[in-house]
């Protein structure tokens, strides 16, 4: 993308510095063009739109990419947790273990079963799951964990895969942000039971809306396949093309959770270039933590040695007691300056409904909250332009310039105006 696209207003006598200010780096913009619209069309022009052919040429290509023997495609991430719940058996009184630090879906999806999510704490140098933590959460009535790959680092999954081995819980992890992730030289979608992935319009790989789910359990697919159309034993393309036939069974009480032919289309087309565009997010991240690592005052992200990251998210940490301003003061700072940010995530358990449901209550998880007070996750997205990059980190280090607290001792935080 060039600089056409970049908001700078009122060109004419202003200094370096005031046109900076005007550019306008957005949180994200979807990496998807003329190629992603031919194939749209093309689907469009062929007649047959919903589930079908190029759904089925989606999943292929997926399942290989990840190296699964089976991928499912859905019309979204939360509908990929939903049926991976529930072809792993999860009824309701269960109990899963999940972080407090994921989008609110996560969870959302154990309340379908009538489940109770039960919340963990993080660890500091990930912000994923803590799982010594979920180790002290077990019951006798805990039956799954979902180990969510923030920003697309990946959890520690041998410490995963030996506490479910030990309480014979099922592994859902949700891979959301993790297109394309590693994990000990395993692509993310190859190792543990079931994985879902979002293709949600910010997301590393986007459909506008949809979702997938790998797994290597043919049983489990099978049933997977059946509940995300109805429970109807025969899908639409199948009795609808040439050689089919009109009927049809309805084997149990179903979802509507299918991927159309057109987002597979767009889909397909984004697969080809999932490999490229998380180069150029990892250029990105590259840059930022070159450029973050000499400041004091912030703590860059740091992914563990045997492990990838799609770099779905740059979240950057602030050091409270170097600063003179908080967390929001900061995020308003640098969006007057036209840097867009945004926070990953609200825990759950501050959120109204998760407390209001369970009695989850501020305090309950110390480690989340004080990530929570000092995160936020800086504009990283395949397009970004050069001018873009060096907007970002040049209002980041000013900011700090300005805030820096100068006398250690007297460290104190001012609160939000
Ligand atoms: C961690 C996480 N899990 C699940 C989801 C749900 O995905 P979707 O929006 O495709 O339903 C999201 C979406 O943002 C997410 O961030």
């Amino acid at each position: 993308m060039d600089d056409q696209n970049l908001m700078l207003t009122q060109p004419g006598p202003h200094s370096e510095k005031d046109l900076l200010y005007k550019l306008q780096v957005p949180f994200h913009r979807a990496s998807v063009g003329e190629e992603e619209a031919r194939a749209v069309s093309e689907v469009i022009r062929s007649g047959w739109i919903t589930m079908g052919p190029k759904t089925f040429e989606f999943e292929r290509e997926f399942a290989t990419y990840v190296g699964a023997q089976h991928a499912i495609a859905v019309s979204t991430g939360t509908a990929a947790l939903h049926l991976s719940l529930e072809a792993a058996g999860v009824q309701a009184g269960d109990e899963v273990l999940l972080p407090t630090t994921t989008f609110t879906a996560t969870a959302e999806a154990v309340t379908y079963l009538g489940a109770f999510p039960i919340l963990v704490d993080i660890e500091h140098a990930t912000m994923n799951i803590d799982v010594e933590d979920a180790l002290r959460r077990v019951t006798p009535k805990t039956k799954a964990i979902i180990p969510v790959h923030l920003a697309g680092q990946p959890c520690d999954l041998n410490e995963i895969h030996s506490l479910a081995q030990a309480h014979h819980l099922r592994v859902i992890e949700d891979a959301a942000h993790a297109l394309p992730s590693e994990y000990q030289g395993k692509r993310v979608g190859k190792i543990s039971e079931f994985t879902c992935f979002s293709f949600y319009a910010t997301k590393t790989l986007t459909t506008g809306e949809g979702g997938m789910i790998t797994t290597d359990n043919s049983e489990a697919a099978e049933r997977m396949r059946l509940m995300r159309l109805h429970g109807i034993n025969r899908d639409a393309w199948k009795r609808y093309r040439g050689d089919g036939s009109w009927f049809y069974e309805v084997m149990e009480a179903g979802f509507k959770y299918n991927l159309t032919d057109f987002q597979s289309a767009m889909g397909l087309v984004q697969l080809a270039k999932c490999d490229a565009m998380r180069q150029a997010r990892q250029h990105i991240a590259q840059r930022y933590s070159a450029a973050f690592s000499a400041l004091e005052e912030v703590i860059p992200p740091t992914v563990h040695p045997d492990r990838n990251s799609s770099w779905h998210l740059y979240i950057l940490r602030l050091r409270l007691d170097r600063l003179t301003i908080d967390r929001e003061r900061f995020i308003r700072t640098l969006q007057h300056r036209g840097v867009a940010c945004s926070v990953h995530f609200i825990p759950l358990h501050l959120q109204p409904y998760y407390r209001r449901a369970y009695g989850y209550k501020i305090g309950d998880y110390p480690h989340a909250e004080q990530e929570y007070q000092s995160c936020l996750s800086l504009p990283i997205f395949p397009g970004m332009t050069d001018r873009e990059i060096n907007h970002v980190i040049a209002t980041v280090q000013e900011t700090i310039a300005e805030s820096r607290l100068v006398h250690a001792g007297a460290a104190h935080v001012l609160p939000c105006a």
